[in-house]
């Protein structure tokens, strides 16, 4: 299930127990395995594979320069939803032409620099990162257009730029992904996307106006989604407008399906990747032979089980109600747990016993049933609620796993503590990416006092 495992009573990453990392750097910290991130984006890519189906890699799943750069170099483009994920693709060489950029809030300031590259907030720190000057870089090869509102600012701001912004637009399929509330994306009351009966008009209305250049499609209907049958009838919802469109003479060239490929967070708890591919795959097929071109933007099919969140044990507390293991990591490491009461399998990392199933009720003698939590003043910091762990003490290292999207990119500095650090691991090679974020570094923008002068109207 996962390219971490126990050797002589040792949880390794790759070739490497994570005990000798935890003593490297401290915890928390976020392990990748370089060798678990490509086979999960090589699965992915070939299930795909009769589509030809473009992979750009959805960064906000885990951001880290040093992975979006692995991504690169397996090939993927980028899927950004924000002017810093968009820098951050391009610093770590994805180029703009790779890139799209989605996001229901896209900025002046954003659009601005997604189509001009003189625009870039980086253009004066590139150099420090090895990276060329960002002037002369083009614009993005799409845009996810996610409201009429932001289809005028694009055309305004491209036409002030004299160049032609590719974009597709976001369809609000109207569908239940049967996911989490706050990651559904897909049905008519959430923020994203435009309502399938209003784009055929949309794009009449827009065609040939300055600036714009109409590519296709967008659909994300939520993540992670746990059924198959969802972005079947997304898809159809997707052909029905493209028909609609040709038959009124605009051709529709890309189809982005988005991203929601889930993870099985326990054995068997979703359908394997290869499921989704047999039912897609036969619907697009046509499609594609006839020029349609398909894109995908998987963020946690690849990090997901690629990266773990390595803790120590504080302090263990047995109280009248409950027996509380407490952790360095909690809700400001993973927050998960906390926001969508997600399941983690967290489990010791010197385990001699065989390995255990990533089970909610594992099935072996000599567990203790605790809360995992972390130092957080908070009741709702918790790793795992009720769970059955070997028994374990202070300095004790816990993994949870399953960590590696939307970990660290969801990590806070809430109580004034800084974010983990992150290791890659591939093969026997350790290789830290991150370094812990230190207490000045957090406190350095508010090291001065600025008194500002504003009109004050009286
Ligand atoms: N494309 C778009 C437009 C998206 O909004 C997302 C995720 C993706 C692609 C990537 O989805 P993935 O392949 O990773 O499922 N924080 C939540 C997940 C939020 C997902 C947001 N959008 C969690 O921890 O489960």
């Amino acid at each position: 299930m996962s390219h971490f495992e126990w050797r002589d009573g040792r949880l390794h990453a790759d070739d490497i127990p994570v005990e000798a990392i935890a003593e490297a750097v401290g915890t928390p910290t976020y392990i990748y395995s370089a060798t678990a991130i490509r086979a999960a984006f090589h699965r992915l890519h070939t299930a795909f594979a009769p589509l030809d189906a473009e992979l750009h890699y959805a960064l906000k799943a885990s951001p880290n320069l040093h992975l979006v750069r692995l991504m690169r170099e397996l090939g993927a483009g980028a899927d950004v939803v924000s002017g810093g994920e968009l820098e951050r693709a391009w610093l770590a060489g994805t180029p703009m032409s790779e890139i799209v950029f989605a996001g229901v809030g896209k900025s002046e300031e954003e659009v601005r620099a997604a189509l001009d590259g003189r625009f870039s907030p980086l253009a004066a720190a590139a150099a420090r990162f090895g990276a060329p000057d960002p002037a002369g870089r083009g614009p993005v090869g799409l845009f996810n257009v996610e409201s009429e509102s932001e289809l005028g600012r694009l055309s305004r701001i491209a036409a002030e730029l004299a160049v032609r912004a590719r974009y597709c637009l976001r369809v609000n399929p109207n569908v239940d992904p049967h996911t989490h509330e706050y990651t559904t994306t897909g049905k008519e009351e959430n923020k994203f996307g435009i309502d399938a009966d209003r784009i055929v008009d949309l794009v009449e209305r827009w065609v040939g106006r300055p600036g714009l250049d109409f590519r296709g499609l967008h659909l994300h209907i939520g993540s992670p989604v746990p059924r198959v049958e969802p972005y079947a009838e997304a898809v159809a919802v997707a052909f029905e407008l493209i028909d609609e469109l040709a038959r009124r003479g605009h051709q529709v060239t890309v189809l982005n399906l988005g991203g929601g490929w889930p993870i099985p967070y326990t054995e068997g708890s979703v359908p394997p990747l290869e499921a989704y591919a047999e039912r897609l795959v036969p619907l697009l097929a046509g499609r594609v032979a006839r020029g349609l071109k398909v894109l995908l933007e998987p963020g946690r099919s690849i990090l997901g089980n690629s990266g773990l969140l390595l803790a120590r044990v504080e302090h263990v507390k047995r109280g009248r109600a409950k027996t509380f293991v407490i952790c360095d990591g909690g809700m400001h490491s993973l927050i998960r747990p906390a926001l969508y009461r997600a399941f983690h399998f967290a489990w010791p990392a010197r385990w001699q016993g065989p390995p255990p199933r990533w089970v909610e009720e594992p099935d072996l003698p000599g567990l203790e049933r605790c809360d995992l939590v972390g130092p957080i003043c908070e009741t709702g910091d918790f790793l795992a609620r009720g769970r059955l762990l070997p028994p374990v003490e202070q300095g004790d290292l816990i993994a949870v796993f399953s960590a590696g999207a939307y970990g660290i990119s969801m990590s806070s500095n809430y109580n004034d503590h800084g974010r983990p650090a992150e290791v890659l691991v591939d093969g026997s090679r350790v290789i830290q990416i991150n370094a812990r974020q230190r207490l000045d570094v957090l406190l350095e923008t508010e090291r001065e006092a600025v008194e500002l002068t504003v009109p004050v109207v009286s």
